[in-house]
């Protein structure tokens, strides 16, 4: 297909229209009448509809085979429709959210966690998906922390790049790869008190030095599609923003592909009273390069009149269209409209053991040990517990973002737990059970408890001013702890909680977020010693909302906390400065010991061994980080910062002797001039292995 002869062939109007994404529901000959509504809001014709490029969010392949037929048979050139969806933790095999499988610090999951997805959605004729959220976060009280990977800029580029490849696969046209779009670009993970759609509250060195990562990993990975966020940023909304998507996005990280706006976010320009009305956001936001419209049929209406009145040069537009054509082209399109759906394999593939396997396998590797006295978990075989908490029977463990996800095919904790508890109850209130209950409690040797969040608690538009518990859970902790037996909490939640008022409470937390289909089956597994649990947080869980917005990465003070008797330092008077559980904190059934962290010489790479040994009878995944203290720069820097990980899964009994190469990308810093600049002079690099952290201080010469 030659894309260029395609361009000239079209009309302005027909060009506009290749930039616009709608609602599937526009397309469907038989809701037509229906959606008199809408069309009229948006004063959007048939003919207008019928001119637009991609499709948002669809339901099944039936719908996307019946969409996209209708479409080039009503279409002058018959450019095939691209169909674009939220895919952000699975399509029907839901996997754990993305911010509980960082935890596994393996980008090798996140790429199985993508291919796996992108298999099952593209059997729906799913071409590219808004993922991977790439915005680090710093406060739990945004609903959205969610989606992302957390607080730590290392990660965030590592998964990012993983997650990308892994849906996109090795090329493009193959049936089962879809194309990547890295959003919200930039920084919507950092609002203005935790609140969504807020502006971003950051610096621009924090930007360029900590917030940028994830979207460079994915666009270093080949990302098709980057996606603008609500935000304000600088003074400037996201999607009209040309620092943003042209000088930073196309010029600074050398970004080729298409943009998108997120929903309706040119059109809001004019809430945010930097446009004059619709056609002028328009006009902005093409002059920014922002290639796709989402949803309000902004650029079909407008675009025409902006380009006949001089207002828009043609050349803008054409770039724009032949972005979106070169991507239609590039994912085989043109030869296949209907590439990769298939109706029967899409009712039997998702769902089916091997992807319930690889479910299974993040959800294992994505619960974290929080706390374990006494070594209360894993539960003893002839311990009857009581299956307690307004959760224990609740089939909503998919998480967010999971809408063709099917809760009624997710077993709940009582389901797979049966027959191994003595008696359930959901009621978070011991005065409200009946008698029956209250004798039988009496015989039980542990309470488990699941609480926590429900699934519509996080998300867009979730953010919450005091993410802890529920008030009535914690009073319900309170009269369970009056029954003097250990109290083994299971917590489900799409966010760190603040959990100071129920933590000496309890004797054990498995925190299990949101992991998705096979969460019930590794919450068992976890319980009864079958699975070892070895992820760690990537998000500091703190102690007080006071405390947030929060990371472990946060700069020394010119004064930092040396002690009660000091008064002019960098502390509160009502807390400690620490976070309750921090970045890198989570526990195991296994005992790891960590010896003989050396740097191996080499004149071209910064390469450095440890020993790992288990010295339990229980194998499990041991976790390494590595973190660095930069040398002294022209810019104040973290005291330490993760620059290399590696994971192992040890035997009980036995030793491995790893080696951890740290990337040099990672060994920069951006100075005040928001350059990148490569560390010169003696660094520090400190390991922490286990769940202590274990200061192992080793000068180094950075390269
Ligand atoms: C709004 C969300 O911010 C974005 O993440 C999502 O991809 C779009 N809606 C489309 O559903």
């Amino acid at each position: 297909m030659d894309i260029k002869a395609l361009l000239s062939s079209l009309t302005t109007e027909e060009k506009a229209g290749q930039l616009a994404q709608l609602p599937p529901y526009f397309f469907k000959k038989e809701a037509l009448h229906e959606v008199a509504g809408p069309v009229q809001r948006l004063k959007l014709t048939e003919k207008e509809i019928f001119l637009a490029g991609s499709v948002l969010g669809v339901g099944n392949p039936e719908e996307m085979i019946q969409i996209q037929q209708t479409y080039l048979e009503r279409s002058r050139h018959k450019i095939p429709l691209i169909f674009m969806a939220d895919i952000i933790h699975g399509y029907k095999t839901i996997f754990p959210i993305p911010l509980a499988l960082s935890g596994s610090f393996s980008k090798e999951n996140f790429h199985l966690m993508a291919r796996a997805s992108a298999q099952e959605a593209s059997l729906s004729g799913i071409h590219a998906t808004f993922s991977p959220m790439a915005d680090l976060v710093r406060d739990p009280r945004w609903g959205r922390v969610m989606e992302s990977f957390g607080e730590d800029s290392f990660l965030a580029y590592q998964y990012a790049f993983a997650m990308t490849q892994g849906y996109q696969g090795d090329n493009l046209k193959k049936k089962d790869s879809i194309a990547a779009c890295l959003k919200h670009f930039a920084a919507y993970g950092s609002p203005l008190a935790g609140r969504d759609y807020q502006q971003a509250v950051l610096s621009l060195h924090d930007y360029f030095q900590y917030y940028d990562a994830g979207y460079r990993g994915a666009i270093d990975a080949g990302a098709r599609l980057a996606m603008s966020a609500f935000n304000v940023f600088e003074g400037i909304p996201s999607s009209i923003s040309q620092y943003l998507l042209k000088q930073v996005l196309r010029k600074r990280y050398g970004f080729k592909g298409v943009t998108i706006s997120d929903y309706d976010s040119i059109t809001e320009t004019v809430m945010h009273r930097v446009s004059e009305n619709d056609a002028h956001a328009v006009e902005q936001a093409m002059l920014a390069n922002l290639d796709i419209e989402m949803a309000s049929g902004a650029y079909i209406k407008h675009i025409p009149s902006l380009i006949s009145s001089g207002r828009l040069p043609m050349q803008l537009l054409d770039q724009a269209v032949l972005r979106v054509l070169k991507l239609k082209k590039d994912l085989g399109l043109f030869k296949n409209p209907f590439k990769g759906v298939d109706v029967k394999k899409e009712k039997t593939f998702p769902l089916s053991a091997s992807q319930r396997l690889i479910a299974k396998k993040l959800a294992d590797e994505s619960i974290v040990l929080l706390k374990n006295d006494l070594q209360v978990l894993p539960l003893k075989q002839q311990q009857k517990f009581a299956l307690l908490g307004k959760l224990n029977h609740h089939q909503g463990l998919l998480g967010p973002w999971s809408w063709h996800g099917d809760r009624e095919k997710t077993p709940t904790l009582k389901d797979v737990l049966d027959p191994h508890f003595l008696l359930s109850n959901d009621i978070e209130d011991t005065t409200l059970w009946d008698h029956t209950t209250l004798t039988q409690i009496l015989d039980a040797d542990v309470f488990v408890v699941a609480t926590g969040e429900f699934e519509k608690e996080s998300g867009e538009a979730r953010s919450k001013t005091n993410p802890t518990l529920d008030i009535k859970t914690i009073h319900f902790i309170k009269q369970l702890k009056a029954f003097n037996k250990p109290i083994v909490l299971i917590l489900f939640a799409g966010r760190p909680l603040i959990l100071t008022d129920i933590i000496d409470d309890v004797s054990s937390i498995l925190y299990a977020y949101f992991l998705g289909s096979e969460s019930s089956l590794t919450i068992k597994d976890t319980l009864l010693g079958l699975n070892n649990p070895s992820a760690k947080l990537t998000m500091s869980f703190p102690r007080s909302i006071g405390q947030i917005p929060m990371a472990y990465n946060a700069l020394s003070s010119g004064r930092p906390f040396l002690g009660e008797s000091f008064t002019y330092t960098s502390h509160y008077i009502d807390s400690v400065n620490e976070p309750l559980f921090s970045f890198g904190h989570g526990l195991s059934y296994a005992n790891f010991n960590i010896t003989d962290f050396i740097q191996i010489a080499s004149p071209t790479q910064l390469t450095f061994s440890v020993s790992v040994s288990n010295t339990s009878d229980i194998g499990g995944y041991a976790i390494c980080n590595i973190f660095m203290q930069a040398p002294v720069a022209s810019v104040a820097l973290p005291n330490h910062q993760l620059v290399g990980t590696h994971k192992i899964y040890l035997h009980p009994l036995t030793t491995e002797k790893i080696t951890i190469t740290i990337d040099h990308q990672f060994l920069t810093y951006v100075d005040s001039n928001l350059k990148r600049q490569i560390h010169s002079g003696l660094a520090t690099f400190f390991l922490h292995g286990t769940s202590l952290f274990q200061k192992i201080l080793l000068p180094y010469q950075a390269l």
